[in-house]
């Protein structure tokens, strides 16, 4: 079975980054880890979590603008968890006897730290890191085969990731649902960002070319792919960036735009401390 619906076959007993999210099957399709073209594609998967989770280094600067001791407390608890999971992807490579490859610049791009904070848990944390526990929870946990002896140790592993991972989504929407509340003004040019971070995406798959539509993986990754965005789509309709009714073409281009420019913007964002300023009103000292 080949499908967006509900999936009895998922072998994960993390819980979707949303209850909304039916999940995606692939229908019990695996790699074969014996075979080096499978190896490969394998190798391209993991060589990106472990660059993606290096990335995790980047909390220090969150910690560091922490506008809450919530907020500090939860980037000193995401730095030690995306720092486990760093290693815990390289002993899974090790353990498939995979070598590390750099990571893909589109990767590279979608992952790069905003100082700007509200850019910063809508892309990094609700979309970045849903899209990478897609990749981890639908994609590795069920095409794995069972068959090998090395994988069910792996996706132990996994879940443990996987169960982080929606914290850290859970986070980005909960704090992107109160600034959107406090600035709706900002919804149009998030809707813009979804839209181009949707765009991005596919560069990561073309490079799977070769073969595609034979293997019993690859030939369900355009599938896989609606499933993300439609899943990003809903999240943003949860969380009131994206409109219930499909956008025009006109109006999509509007928001693009502003999210370029709100983007540029960001990019002037200093990041500057604030805890020691607020941190009295913070533990309950003055009301
Ligand atoms: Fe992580
Ligand atoms: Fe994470």
């Amino acid at each position: 079975m080949n499908s967006v619906t509900s999936s009895t076959s998922h072998d994960d007993t993390a819980t979707g980054a949303a209850s909304d999210d039916p999940g995606f099957d692939f229908g019990g399709a695996t790699f074969d880890l014996q075979d080096p073209d499978d190896r490969e594609i394998l190798r391209f998967i993991l060589s990106q979590a472990l660059y993606g989770e290096a990335t995790g280094v980047y909390c220090g600067k969150s910690l560091f603008a922490a506008r809450s001791l919530e907020a500090a407390q939860f980037y000193v608890r995401q730095a030690r968890q995306e720092l486990g999971h760093l290693k815990l992807f390289a002993d899974i490579m090790r353990e498939l006897e995979l070598e590390p490859q750099d990571g893909h610049w589109a990767l590279k791009l979608l992952s790069t730290h905003n100082n700007y904070y509200p850019l910063k848990v809508l892309m990094e944390h609700a979309i970045g890191e849903g899209m990478v526990l897609d990749v981890f929870k639908e994609v590795l946990l069920q095409t794995l085969p069972d068959s090998d002896p090395r994988v069910g140790p792996i996706k132990k592993k996994l879940r443990v990731i996987c169960r982080e991972e929606e914290e850290h989504v859970a986070w980005g929407e909960k704090e992107t649902a109160r600034i959107l509340s406090e600035k709706p003004y900002l919804k149009p040019a998030f809707f813009g960002l979804v839209e181009l971070q949707l765009a991005l995406m596919p560069a990561l798959v073309h490079r799977f070319g070769k073969g595609f539509e034979r293997h019993p993986v690859l030939k369900q990754l355009p599938e896989f792919l609606r499933y993300v965005e439609a899943r990003v789509r809903r999240q943003g309709k949860r969380l009131g960036y994206v409109p219930d009714i499909q956008a025009s073409t006109l109006r999509r281009a509007a928001s693009v735009g502003m999210g370029l420019a709100l983007l540029a913007r960001s990019q002037l964002s200093r990041s500057k401390s604030k805890l020691e300023k607020t941190y009295l009103r913070e533990l309950g000292f003055e009301h």
